[in-house]
């Protein structure tokens, strides 16, 4: 098991990654202090998966355990589902000593966290990530929300949990898409920030489509310090955080134009390949370090083309994404592999090349 102690202004915790956690996560909550009522939130997917388990562990060292489940999928993230589960928390009596475990994706840790920061002005959350994305991103760096109709992730704050249990088993379960995806974003990491991590993603990039659980616990790992080292120096998204938007302008783009058909890690594996495409066109980022990323994006199962979409739709889409600065669209280059820049003046010509000359 791998631990990292975060220390950041608002919150002292702990990540764990490790295998076989979830069947010890009461043992480590009753370690750290922790008694009493549990309202374990999570999905009817990963309730059938885990949901016992991870109930009987709290169970045996003490704890009353609850379980509210939500059904799985993207639009749960709602105020709805947030006033529904007030409502179930409401029906135990919860008071500021009962614990949240947010067991589940991205969803539920966002939903589940941003029901753990405004019930009752904050209860303790407990992360317990079960995708591989949750696992070195959402479930890091305090950021909570919930959907506004279409708007997505308006209604939030920030709050950190009081522990992250991270077990890796969990990646057994899940669709090899959710993993791929999962992946595009840990090359992200790579490229933004650690080009000896890229290169080892590159020499084990075999061993992680196959789950190999000593590998899947050391880029969970890495990729974790990654966006730590970021989130610490900017814990409420003034500046640098954004850089972790590489690949998302173009990528929310694509999404969008496609009607949400290409999946989010796809879109970002697109959008990272445009991002290094313009930076080489701009003359700041080696025609070399592009085909490192192409390669990459490929052995990791990841498409690298433009989908057959609209040009004028994915332009429109970028125009309204959320990122334009002042009337200019702000793109995240990669300047290297392992290090990136944010700009706010990539000409409009050469977005327009990129996409015309693109396959
Ligand atoms: N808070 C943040 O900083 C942050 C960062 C990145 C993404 N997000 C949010 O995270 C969400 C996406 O998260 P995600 O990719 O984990 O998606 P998700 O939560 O929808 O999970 C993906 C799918 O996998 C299923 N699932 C989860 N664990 C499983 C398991 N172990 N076995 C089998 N199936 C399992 C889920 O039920 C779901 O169908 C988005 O809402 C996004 O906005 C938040
Ligand atoms: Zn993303």
């Amino acid at each position: 098991m791998k631990t990292i102690r975060v220390n950041l202004k608002n919150s002292c915790h702990e990540i764990l990654i490790g295998r076989g956690l979830l069947s010890v996560a009461g043992r480590f909550l009753l370690k750290k202090g922790y008694a009493g009522k549990a309202a374990l939130i999570t999905n009817n997917i990963v309730d059938r998966l885990y949901g016992d388990k991870i109930a009987r562990s709290l169970e045996e060292s003490g704890f009353t355990v609850t379980r509210m489940i939500i059904q799985d999928g993207e639009q749960q993230k709602s105020l709805d589902s947030a006033i529904h589960l007030y409502k179930e928390l409401q029906k135990i009596h919860a008071d500021r000593k009962t614990l949240i475990l947010a067991v589940g994706g991205g969803v539920i840790g966002d939903l589940a966290g941003f029901v753990a920061a405004t019930y009752l002005r904050g209860l303790p959350l407990i992360h317990i990530p079960t995708t591989l994305l949750a696992q070195f991103d959402s479930s890091i760096g305090g950021k909570v929300a919930v959907h506004l109709g279409q708007v997505k992730n308006v209604i939030g704050t920030f709050y950190n949990p009081d522990m992250v249990i991270s077990d890796i088993d969990t990646f057994y379960s899940l669709p090899a898409g959710i993993v791929i995806d999962g992946l595009s974003e840990i090359i992200k990491h790579a490229v933004i920030r650690d080009g000896s991590f890229f290169n080892y993603l590159a020499s084990n990039i075999n061993k992680i489509k196959s789950l190999d659980k000593e590998v899947m616990e050391q880029i969970v790992y890495t990729s974790a310090e990654i966006k730590l080292s970021i989130v610490k120096k900017d814990e409420h998204d003034y500046g640098l955080r954004n850089i972790l938007n590489l690949g998302h302008t173009l990528g929310h783009a694509v999404e969008t134009a496609s009607d949400f058909k290409v999946s989010h890690g796809s879109a970002v594996a697109i959008g990272m390949m445009g991002a290094a495409k313009i930076s080489n066109r701009m003359n700041l980022f080696s025609g070399s370090d592009l085909e490192r990323l192409e390669d990459l994006l490929k052995r990791a199962g990841l498409p690298v083309t433009l989908p057959d979409l609209n040009k004028d739709r994915i332009m429109e889409a970028i125009h309204y994404d959320k990122k334009i600065a002042k009337g200019t669209i702000r793109f995240i280059l990669p300047v290297k592999i392992g290090k990136v820049i944010i700009s706010d003046s990539v000409p409009r010509e050469i977005i327009d090349q990129v996409l015309a000359n693109w396959n």
